[in-house]
């Protein structure tokens, strides 16, 4: 009986927040043990944008592969590799290159949003509106069948589904379907209240000392309508509640919290205290795992060799059944 393969990938973006954690990569714990996976580094998709200043990209691949393993990526279940370790992808890349209309990538939504949002790059360049190309020989070089991503990421999904039926279509049925397992994300907002996000300037890192975890949550905003102590507030506009108390209080906690807010019987202060400790709690084993991996920097460098070995396997079989299905072997 063979378990089902799942495939996911990051961009390089350097120490990963609370926000990564509780969302992404906790999906990901639950289904290494579940499936056969693959969980690598975009580092080529992390070029798309920044390939005018790509110095950084190294020390963000090797901090974010030791947040993986420092929440409890296992290694030996599931292959954590570099994404240009195999070149199988770009082979695979240029093929399906072919094949795809430049209007499916020109209309793709993520695509024309990000076009005009992300400013301070020069983003009218073949790699970035070839993004979702890539990431399709990504995932169907590994013939993932599951794809565990966030929403934000169901439009290239949809896309990796219409360019492997034209592969299908053209040259015979050599992938499976990869199919998007949407990952429920609770709602994590950043001390500003906005959503956590490092360019924001709003996270949590799971590097952060206890000080500074604290220093960061006795200053987050709260219900900005309730200016002093003993006006009543609003749990449910309240991005501290809404992240916090739902990720670490039981119910009674949470009910308690509520009451004293809207009684205006407790303050904000002693609310984030009564919950501090949980969150400080909940990433201390994370940094104990870090200092360790950290003191050997063999750990890293072995992890994606060894990931990056079994990742080529499977791509270089497919490739095989590519070449032929193609007429190229
Ligand atoms: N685009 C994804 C992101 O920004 C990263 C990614 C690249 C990916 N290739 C992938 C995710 C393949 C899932 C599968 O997060
Ligand atoms: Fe938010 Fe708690 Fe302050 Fe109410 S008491 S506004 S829930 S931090």
């Amino acid at each position: 009986m063979s378990k089902g393969r799942v495939l996911s990938g990051m961009r390089p973006t350097g120490r990963l927040h609370l926000g990564h954690y509780r969302g992404v990569l906790a999906n990901w714990l639950k289904l290494q043990s579940e499936y056969e996976c693959f969980f690598f580094v975009a580092d080529w998709h992390a070029l798309t944008t920044d390939y005018a200043d790509p110095k950084a990209i190294k020390e963000n691949i090797r901090e974010m592969v030791i947040d993986w393993l420092s929440v409890g990526i296992d290694p030996k279940a599931a292959a954590v590799f570099r994404q240009s370790q195999i070149k199988e992808h770009a082979e695979l890349y240029v093929l399906l290159g072919m094949i795809t209309p430049l209007s499916w990538l020109e209309r793709n939504p993520t695509y024309k949003e990000q076009l005009s949002e992300i400013t301070g790059k020069d983003l009218h360049n073949f790699g970035f509106l070839g993004y979702p190309v890539l990431q399709t020989a990504d995932i169907i070089i590994y013939k993932a069948d599951r794809v565990p991503v966030g929403v934000d990421q169901a439009p290239h999904l949809e896309l990796s589904r219409e360019i492997t039926r034209r592969f299908n279509h053209l040259y015979g049925e050599v992938f499976p379907e990869p199919a998007t397992l949407l990952t429920q994300v609770p709602k994590i907002l950043g001390t500003d209240g906005r959503k956590m996000s490092k360019s924001y300037n709003n996270a949590i890192f799971l590097t952060d000392e206890p000080k500074v975890i604290e220093g960061k949550i006795l200053q987050m905003v709260t219900d900005t309508a309730r200016k002093r102590r003993q006006d009543p507030g609003n749990p449910d506009v309240c991005p501290f509640f809404i992240t916090y108390h739902n990720l670490y209080s039981d119910e009674p906690a949470r009910a308690g919290a509520r009451e004293g807010c809207a009684k205006a019987s407790i303050g904000c202060i002693e609310c984030k205290r009564s919950v501090l400790p949980k969150l400080i709690e909940d990433l201390a084993p994370i940094r104990t795992a870090r200092a360790a991996i950290e003191a050997d920097p063999s750990i890293v460098d072995a992890v994606l060799k060894d990931g990056g070995r079994r990742a080529h396997e499977a791509a270089n079989k497919t490739m095989h059944d590519v070449r032929r299905a193609m007429g190229l072997e």
